[in-house]
C-alpha cells in the first residue's frame, strides 16, 4: 500500500520494536526522525540503506536538556512530526521477586524511563506534532498496565509505570483534542526482544509491522486511546 511521506519519530530506535518500527516506516517511504542513547550496527545499516529518509539523534530520554537540544536539532531538519512514538522503555525486573523479595530501587527508574519520559519527549516536540499533517502521539503502552486485565502477581514496577503511562495518555489527550492532537497508549503485543525474551510468538518485526499498520488508519474520529496491535480496545 503507498501511504504519504509522514514523518515519523521514534525513541529507543537502536534495537528491539523501536529499530524495527524505524525500517518498517523507512519501507512505506517515510521520513524517520529517530531517537537513541547509542548507536547500533543494525541502526547503522538502516541509514546506510536509507541516507536520506533517516536522521538519527542522540539522547537520553529522561534528560530534559539533551531532550531540548535534541528538539532544536529536529526543528532546523523539519517543520513538522507526523506521528511522535513514545517506544522507549525499560523492565528491571528480571528475577521477578515475589513481594518479599522486592528491590524497591529499580522502582524510580522504571517510572522515570516508562511514565514520565514520554511526557518529556510530548513538552519538547509537541510544537512539531502540531505542525504535522497527522497530529498523532503513541506511547507504546503495554497490557501489563491494564488494570481491568491485571493478572500478574509480580512486576510491580514494570505494571504500575505502564498504568500511570496510561493514566498520561489519557490526559494528554483530553488536553491536545482542541487542537487536533490524538494520542494512543498501544499494546504492541508480546514479540521477542532483549525485553520480550526468546519464548515470546512473534518477532519485534512482526510486532512493527503491526503497530505500523495500525497508526495509519484515521484514529481522530474514534473514542479508543487504549489499544492493542490490532486497534482493539483494551480495558483501563
Ligand atoms: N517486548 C515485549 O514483548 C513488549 C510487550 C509489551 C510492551 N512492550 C513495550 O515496547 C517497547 C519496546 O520494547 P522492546 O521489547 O523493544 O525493548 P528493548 O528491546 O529492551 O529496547 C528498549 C529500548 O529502549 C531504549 N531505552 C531504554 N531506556 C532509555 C533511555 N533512558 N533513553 C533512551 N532510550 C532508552 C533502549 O536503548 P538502549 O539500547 O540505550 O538501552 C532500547 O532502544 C517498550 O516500551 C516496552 O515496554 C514490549
Amino acid at each position: 500500500m503507498k501511504i504519504k511521506k509522514y514523518n515519523i519519530f521514534v525513541t529507543g530506535a537502536n534495537r528491539g520494536l523501536g529499530l524495527c518500527l524505524c525500517e518498517r516506516f523507512l519501507e512505506k517511504g517515510c521520513r524517520v526522525y529517530a531517537l537513541l542513547r547509542k548507536q547500533s550496527n543494525e541502526i547503522t545499516e538502516l541509514k546506510n540503506k536509507h541516507q536520506e529518509n533517516l536522521f538519527i539523534y542522540t539522547a537520553d530520554v529522561t534528560d530534559e536538556k539533551q531532550l531540548r537540544e535534541t528538539s532544536e536539532k529536529i526543528k532546523a531538519q523539519t517543520a513538522g512530526i507526523d506521528i511522535l512514538i513514545n517506544n522507549a522503555g525499560i523492565h528491571l525486573e528480571h528475577a521477578q521477586p515475589d513481594f518479599s523479595e522486592i528491590d524497591f530501587s529499580v522502582y524510580i527508574p522504571t517510572f522515570t524511563v516508562n511514565a514520565l519520559a514520554p511526557l518529556m519527549v510530548v513538552k519538547y516536540l509537541l510544537t512539531l506534532v502540531k505542525n504535522g499533517q497527522k497530529k498523532l502521539i503513541v506511547n507504546i503502552s503495554s497490557e501489563a498496565g491494564s488494570i481491568g486485565n491485571a493478572w500478574r502477581e509480580r512486576e510491580y514496577a514494570y505494571c504500575m509505570s505502564k498504568a500511570a503511562l496510561n493514566m498520561a495518555s489519557r490526559i494528554l489527550d483530553n488536553r491536545l483534542k482542541k487542537e487536533g492532537i490524538k494520542v494512543l497508549a498501544v499494546h504492541p503485543g508480546w514479540f521477542s526482544s532483549d525485553m520480550g525474551g526468546a519464548e515470546a510468538p512473534i518477532t519485534p518485526e512482526q510486532a512493527a509491522a503491526k503497530v505500523a499498520g495500525t497508526l495509519l488508519k484515521d484514529w481522530h474520529n474514534k473514542k479508543s486511546i487504549y489499544i492493542d496491535v490490532e486497534g482493539k480496545e483494551m480495558p483501563w
